[in-house]
């Protein structure tokens, strides 16, 4: 008889609740019992366990976060971490698992595949650095937020004529500030793919001005440079004043986007799916539109250079 948990791990992803609809729906069609696990793996370890059904999961699918909570858990990063959260699975009986996160929580979950316990990875983080898949849920939302936040500032850089450096997330990935200039917002952008120095934004910047354009978006992707030392090296060269805003969390949360919620719906769908096949240790992505699953093992942070699309951006930047 399956008994499934689902859980949520890792940063909240707007999409994150679209995938527990779908996957509490599936789930219920075939007649299997689910469990809700609160607050990821930390939660687990907890034994902040309760039953779910379909009516639980009715007005979800279009609320950003996560109602199942979640938690970066660093106790179960360690062997005794997972034997505690190994019992409170047997104790409740449960032998299938999903577990919707990033690529840390799929670490957590490849162990458990190991332990024993059937699990899928379905993907679910803003900053859409996993290397197998095109999209991770909530990519797509935290896309359109920067969108909409960047059409803002250049309301009042193009009232004032100024130049505003926007520091988006993304961790160690620029797919945010890529997908955001790609989109047309940005005139300058710079990323862990693609780092420029401080001395390139700076002369890049001086030849848009010397062509006569004074509203100027410098996007650069988190963790890379300190915003205001990069504000005092342009101002003190260039004779501008810049300004800066740090988008933060806003970015992680609101309403899912129709393309998250609906991608999250299929994968929800395909990580029982699988499990209902006999599959485990398999995590859900998309490859040219096309539903995949991987061995989660394999699964990794993105280390390419996204190459073709940052040659799309240099034609439509230069
Ligand atoms: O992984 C999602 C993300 O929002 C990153 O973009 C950011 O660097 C990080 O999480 C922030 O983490 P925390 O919520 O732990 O501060």
């Amino acid at each position: 008889m399956m008994k499934l948990g689902v859980l949520t791990s890792g940063g909240d992803a707007p999409g994150m609740n679209a995938a527990i609809r779908a996957v509490v729906k599936t789930a219920d069609y075939h007649n299997i019992e689910v469990m809700g696990i609160e607050g990821g793996y930390q939660g687990l370890i907890e034994g902040k366990l309760h039953r779910l059904t379909s009516t639980d999961v009715d007005y979800i699918a279009d609320k950003g976060g996560t109602f199942l909570k979640t938690s970066r858990c660093a106790e179960f990063m360690k062997e005794s971490g997972r034997i505690k959260a190994l019992s409170i699975l047997k104790d409740y009986g449960i032998n299938h698992l999903v577990v919707i996160g990033g690529e840390g929580s799929f670490k957590g979950t490849q162990k458990l595949h190991e332990l024993g316990v059937n699990v899928i990875g379905i993907p679910a983080t803003i900053d859409n650095d996993l290397s197998y898949t095109d999209y991770s849920l909530g990519f797509d939302t935290t896309l359109n937020t920067i969108l909409e936040c960047l059409g803002k500032i250049k309301d009042t850089d193009l009232s004032h004529e100024k130049t505003t450096i926007v520091e988006v997330m993304g961790r160690y990935c620029g797919d945010l500030a890529l997908y955001s200039a790609l989109a047309g917002a940005g005139e300058i952008i710079s990323t862990p793919e693609r780092k420029l120095s401080f001395e390139e934004i700076c002369s890049k910047l001086n030849e848009k001005i010397k062509s006569g354009k004074k509203d100027n978006l410098i996007l650069i992707t988190e963790k890379m440079y300190d915003i205001q030392d990069l504000q005092k090296y342009v101002e003190d060269r260039l004779d501008v004043s810049v300004r800066t805003s740090i988008l933060g969390f806003i970015q992680r949360g609101g309403q899912p986007s129709a393309f998250d919620r609906i991608l999250a719906s299929k994968m929800g769908i395909t990580a029982v799916e699988l499990l209902l096949k006999g599959y485990s240790g398999r995590a859900v992505g998309i490859k040219e539109n096309d539903l995949i699953n991987v061995d989660i093992e394999k699964v990794h942070s993105k280390l390419s250079s996204n190459d073709d699309k940052y040659s799309l951006l240099d034609t439509i930047l230069a």
